[in-house]
């Protein structure tokens, strides 16, 4: 059987999941697919880089392997018994890009491995159990954004999610005459996982120096005796909440310049306050501000490259998008890609549209 997870674009939101805060995510039109037969041993193949490779159960090999088997390692340690398979990966969804493949590819991985074995699953014990994955067994300390996008997402609608009571809403996505476009830096830079891990640890060291158990209990009021690295990452977090309750609000009332101006603040706040842009990106969304018919733009997903989301009227993006080109090669002697999508049903809704309790 064929599984497929989609990939996800945050709106707004960024770097609040696991500090208690909210998102705004949608799931694209570009997903990981994969396929699994029963086998005596464990073989995976990834169609992507052209390799088939025989992997040892909870042994990690610090490659894209590790997604699966990390999945298999969590299905264990939650009481599921995996037998050897063979599986075939297959993607539509860029790599490095922001666009959150890892979890497309475990959320994909985990049902096919469900349903390969005959076993059942809760929706949102699914999602823990892909997050347990990924922080444990491939080690990078995500939120649960990712995850709880690529299960419960629904075409037309983005989530907000409440990451401290996991409650959520769909929220239309009612553009008018405007559309979200993403453009690839086709940069990915080494320190991506380690300086994500930091941040974490720096958010913890935020409640620990100010004896609080949630940032959500926090004001920016509170955080004058902070250490100035330690200010600045708490300040982005309690503006960004607040920014993505505003933007829900400004989508729903179909404010469209508004919603632009808290896509380039978001932005400011990531590359100045969280400090996790690079000087590729900064150069394409200062390349779009102020253009015709561009409204918003910012950084998606962890940082230290990916992707640009950008707010245009539709039609006008592409005009931009040859000049930057030009100018982007010129400066940093790469190519930018750009990605049109469309909001997409999460893996919930596209295995069993009529039942959306279990899996
Ligand atoms: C990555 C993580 C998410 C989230 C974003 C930043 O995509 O997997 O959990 O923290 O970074 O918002």
């Amino acid at each position: 059987m064929k599984v497929r997870a989609p990939g996800r674009v945050n709106i707004i939101g960024e770097h609040t999941d696991y500090n208690d805060g909210f998102v705004l995510p949608f799931a694209i039109d570009r997903y990981i697919e994969v396929e699994a037969k029963p086998s005596s041993r464990f073989i995976l193949t990834s169609k992507l880089y052209g390799q088939t490779l025989e992997v040892v159960k909870h042994r990690r090999t610090g490659n894209w392997t590790d997604y699966i088997m990390g999945v298999v390692w969590a299905l264990e340690e939650s009481g599921y018994r995996v037998e050897p398979f063979e599986m075939v990966v297959d993607s539509t969804l860029p790599t490095g890009a922001g666009l959150s493949s890892s979890a497309a590819l475990e959320v994909a991985s985990a049902v096919a491995i469900i349903k390969m074995m005959g076993y059942k699953i809760d929706p949102m014990d699914l999602v823990h159990l892909c997050v347990k994955a990924e922080r444990e067994f491939v080690g990078v300390r995500c939120g649960i954004m990712d995850q709880f996008t690529a299960v419960f997402a629904k075409k037309d609608h983005a989530i907000l999610l409440d990451t401290m009571t996991l409650k959520y809403e769909y929220v239309p996505l009612n553009l008018d005459d405007h559309e979200f476009v993403l453009i690839d830096s086709n940069v990915k830079h080494e320190l991506s996982a380690s300086e994500y891990n930091r941040r974490r640890q720096e958010c913890e060291m935020v409640l620990k120096s100010l004896n609080k158990k949630s940032f959500r209990e926090l004001s920016e009021n509170d955080l004058a005796s902070l250490d100035p690295i330690l200010r600045r990452r708490a300040k982005h977090v309690i503006s960004e909440n607040k920014r993505v309750l505003k933007m829900v609000d400004a989508l729903k009332k179909g404010n469209m310049f508004l919603s632009g101006c808290f896509l380039y603040e978001s932005h400011a706040s990531l590359r100045d306050l969280y400090e996790v842009s690079c000087e590729e990106i900064d150069f394409i969304v200062g390349f779009l501000k102020g253009r015709v018919g561009i409204i918003g733009a910012r950084i998606v997903g962890g940082g230290f490259g990916g992707s640009v989301l950008v707010l245009a009227r539709k039609g006008y993006i592409q005009f931009s998008f040859e000049e930057l080109s030009k100018e982007y090669k010129k400066y940093f002697k790469r190519e930018i890609k750009m990605l049109h999508v469309n909001s997409s049903d999460g893996v919930l809704k596209l295995i069993a549209p009529e039942s959306s309790s279990v899996i």
